[in-house]
């Protein structure tokens, strides 16, 4: 069974480095193969994961439009259009999603993605989705369930509250989460922050501690998947994969 996870949380907090992190920790763990989905419509999870930006996901929408003209997409057409749009790598895999469309009736096309993207996912050991500060992407449930809501937060009573807002959010949205948690990450310093989290956060799932090495990497374009075991970042994220893996899909 494929476990969904999804990363969110106010922007700036780290979302894309936990995700590119978590994906990387899963992999250490034996979870593979990984498909990261950047669900973010200024796409960068590519750059942390060592890929030339790739065509979106919902670039289909436009094709796709055209040949409805025609006549209905056949499912292996619309398979192998899917899958051009994958990145691959070793034992990570990555898909953007793309802009929003713009004007008109789409319900028909963003269907048929929600529907592809689910198979896709289905070949995929675990799936990691990097979403956008908002709540777009979730609250279009493109995704039929979540296993794990990983709601990443940095030390300050803002970023904190605004997990928390997340998660209410979700609740409202009765969205179909297993595991609502909270990840720690300290971006900028190791130090300062509050010292525990609030009783009414979700439960830690880890501290992700500021790494120097990651500006580094970033700019070098180098890969956070060949981030070096024993780096701050990397243990503490393979300690949150352990959690994720060893909890499994409720
Ligand atoms: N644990 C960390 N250690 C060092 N730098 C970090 C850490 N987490 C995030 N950063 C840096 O903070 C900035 C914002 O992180 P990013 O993951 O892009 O946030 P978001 O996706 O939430 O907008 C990036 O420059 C990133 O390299
Ligand atoms: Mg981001």
């Amino acid at each position: 069974m494929t476990r969904m996870i999804a990363v969110a949380g106010k922007g700036g907090v780290g979302k894309t480095t936990c995700a590119a992190l978590l994906a990387r920790a899963l992999v250490a763990g034996g979870v593979r193969p990984v498909l990261a989905v950047d669900a973010d419509p200024n796409s960068n999870l590519h750059l942390l994961l060592g890929f030339p930006m790739p065509t979106p996901l919902g670039s289909l929408r436009e094709e796709l439009l055209e040949e409805r003209e025609k006549s209905a997409p056949r499912e292996t057409l619309l398979e192998a259009m899917v899958q051009r749009r994958v990145a691959e790598g070793k034992d990570v895999d990555l898909v953007t999603m793309g802009r929003g469309e713009g004007p008109g009736c789409y319900c028909y096309v963003n269907n048929l993605l929600r529907r592809s993207l689910l198979r896709l996912s289905g070949n995929y050991s675990a799936v990691v989705v990097d979403n956008e500060a908002g709540m777009e992407h979730l609250s279009r449930r493109n995704l039929r369930r979540i296993d794990h809501l990983v709601l990443v937060a940095d030390p300050s009573p803002r970023g904190l509250s605004a997990a928390q807002s997340i998660r209410e959010l979700a609740g409202q949205l009765s969205l179909p989460v297993g595991r609502t948690w909270l990840l720690l990450n300290r971006p900028y310093s190791a130090q300062g922050g509050i010292g525990c989290p609030p009783p009414s956060s979700p439960p830690l799932l880890a501290e992700i501690p500021h790494d120097p090495s990651l500006p580094g990497l970033e700019l070098s374009g180098r890969s956070f998947l060949d981030l070096p075991a024993g780096s701050p970042a990397a243990t503490a994220a393979e300690a949150a994969a352990r959690i994720l893996i060893s909890v499994g899909p409720s």
